[in-house]
């Protein structure tokens, strides 16, 4: 695996930095006014706004060779064609080919996917419009999605963003084994009307599982056990498991295991999406997707949006020495994006060691965190504005508003615009130190034409790809997680010890639950 930072581009980049340094954006912008267009790219209605970065038009140049040096190409092109890039895990990165309309992936990929799609399509447009119904012959009117992971936050994210005022049905979400969850969420529903899937890659996980008993408790104490079949369907790709927990064979919506967890929600995991757009809209999802699956693959990497999202990080993160990046939606339906991210970006990229298994050369993941706007500017953009350590900041906004009040729309926008160019210029003319904003500190602004299946799918691709190209570039590999493995280990020790009379093993756990066993005597 070649070390790109000891390529003479590294050294050149390097240079970057510290010509970088002697300037500022409000200079930047001062000696070229157009620099906001030629730092901006397009396609099919999403634009990527690199114009308030600390970076000049020459830097970008060589980040981009960084990326074409780095592989990234070659990289991409193996996951499209199905290698098995996943080496750690021995799979194939193939979740493009859940959303392969037009032959860009392996053929037989596609085609086992457009199966599964076509079944899950069906399943939620009956159960929408009341073909398929309850044990007791009763129109669905709830349906909870169990799930944690790849398998809660994806489907969240969309349902949450492209939900209409009048859905025929409504979704809810379970994750947390924490039972205030379920018990929330099972507030004001009707056994006899409530549909459960239980959304489990493995269908091994441990909270899931217990959510899913839970529910399943929950559902017969009032209907019976022979209410289970009809109330319950799976999605997984360990089907013996599902059927094992007594789901029927036909209510079970498998996919492969070439789809990771973080990049699920456009396979069976989607269902829930399904139910609560419908299955036009969960195909548009994916049809935007697609498009941006086509972008990525075919678009010069100097107007690859997933690349130059890429290298920005790369940038921030590594030549201005950034440890975290704020997602700043300034749409209210795209208020579960953040932590639809902190997943996909710091479960893929948050490693230490290449696929090599050497220790990888820069840090390749940082922390992921944000809030919608205008919200955030009431809570923690104080920190963005005038703390001594930068962050990066990325605001998403959309077009069109997603409803019919007057004046709310470009009072959001001007606040995202607002805060973008205080980051960038600060205060002029202000001397006194509590007062003053520094400025030059640097932002992306994505814009979405509207918030459409479509343009969704877009976006959420744009990120999937931008997570794979960093990676390419460190040479490590983005798609698998053995870091959450050791948590789940220690879990079952110490869930004997708190539900049993086991001893824990380390004497800072053992303290711990001697104090929580005392406190729940
Ligand atoms: O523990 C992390 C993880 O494996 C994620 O990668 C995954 O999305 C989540 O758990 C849920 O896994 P599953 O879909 O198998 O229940």
């Amino acid at each position: 695996m070649n070390d790109i930072t000891k390529s003479p581009l590294w050294t050149r980049l390097e240079g970057e930095r510290d010509a970088v340094a002697t300037t500022t954006l409000a200079a930047m912008f001062a000696d070229d006014p157009g620099r906001a267009e030629t730092l901006t790219q397009e396609f099919d209605g999403l634009s990527v706004d690199l114009a308030r970065q600390r970076l000049r038009t020459e830097t970008l140049s060589l980040l981009i060779e960084l990326a074409r040096e780095g592989g990234v190409e070659a990289k991409r092109d193996a996951a499209f064609a199905g290698e098995l890039v996943n080496a750690t895990e021995g799979r194939a990165v193939l979740h493009m080919a859940l959303r392969d309309f037009s032959g860009l992936t392996s053929a037989a990929a596609a085609a086992e996917a457009k199966g599964q799609r076509d079944a899950v399509i069906a399943f939620a447009d009956a159960v929408r419009d009341g073909r398929i119904s309850s044990n007791g012959g009763a129109r669905f009117t709830h349906a909870v999605n169990i799930g944690i992971g790849g398998s809660h936050l994806g489907p969240f994210t969309a349902a949450t963003a492209l939900t209409g005022a009048d859905e025929p049905l409504e979704v809810r979400f379970v994750a947390n084994v924490d039972g205030v969850d379920l018990s929330t969420q099972l507030r004001g529903l009707d056994p006899e009307t409530t549909l459960f899937m239980v959304a489990s890659k493995t269908f091994t996980t441990a909270e899931t599982m217990a959510n899913a008993r839970s529910a399943r408790d929950w559902l017969t104490a009032a209907l019976g056990e022979e209410a289970v079949a009809a109330h319950f369907c799976a999605l997984s790709t360990n089907t013996e498991a599902a059927a094992a927990f007594g789901i029927e064979a036909e209510r079970v919506f498998p996919f492969a295991d070439w789809v990771g967890g973080r990049f699920s929600l456009w396979s069976s995991i989607g269902l829930s999406i399904a139910l609560a757009v419908g299955g036009q809209a969960f195909e548009a999802l994916l049809r935007g997707a697609h498009a941006m699956d086509r972008h990525f693959k075919e678009a010069p990497l100097e107007k690859n949006l997933p690349v130059l999202l890429a290298v920005t990080d790369l940038w921030n993160r590594v030549f201005q020495g950034l440890a975290a990046r704020a997602v700043l939606p300034y749409d209210e339906r795209l208020r579960m994006l953040p932590l639809h991210l902190q997943q996909l970006e710091m479960e893929s990229n948050g490693k230490g060691v290449t696929l090599g298994g050497d220790p990888v050369a820069g840090p390749p993941g940082w922390v992921v965190f944000g809030s919608t706007g205008t919200n955030g500017q009431h809570s923690f953009h104080q920190l963005l504005h005038q703390g001594p350590e930068y962050v990066a900041a990325e605001f998403i906004g959309v077009a069109e508003p997603g409803h019919a009040l007057p004046g709310h729309h470009e009072m959001l926008l001007a606040n995202m615009l607002a805060q973008a160019e205080a980051l960038a210029m600060g205060t002029i003319g202000v001397s006194d130190p509590h007062r003053r904003c520094p400025g030059n500190r640097p932002s992306s602004v994505i814009l979405l034409r509207r918030l459409d299946p479509h343009h969704l799918g877009m976006l959420l691709a744009l990120y999937e790809h931008k997570v794979m190209a960093e990676g390419a570039i460190w040479g490590i590999n983005s798609f698998d997680q053995f870091g959450v493995e050791l948590g789940k280990v220690l879990a079952g020790p110490l869930l004997d010890a708190l539900a049993r009379d086991a001893q824990p093993g380390h004497p800072a756990s053992a303290a711990s639950v001697a104090r929580l066993k005392h406190w729940r005597e």
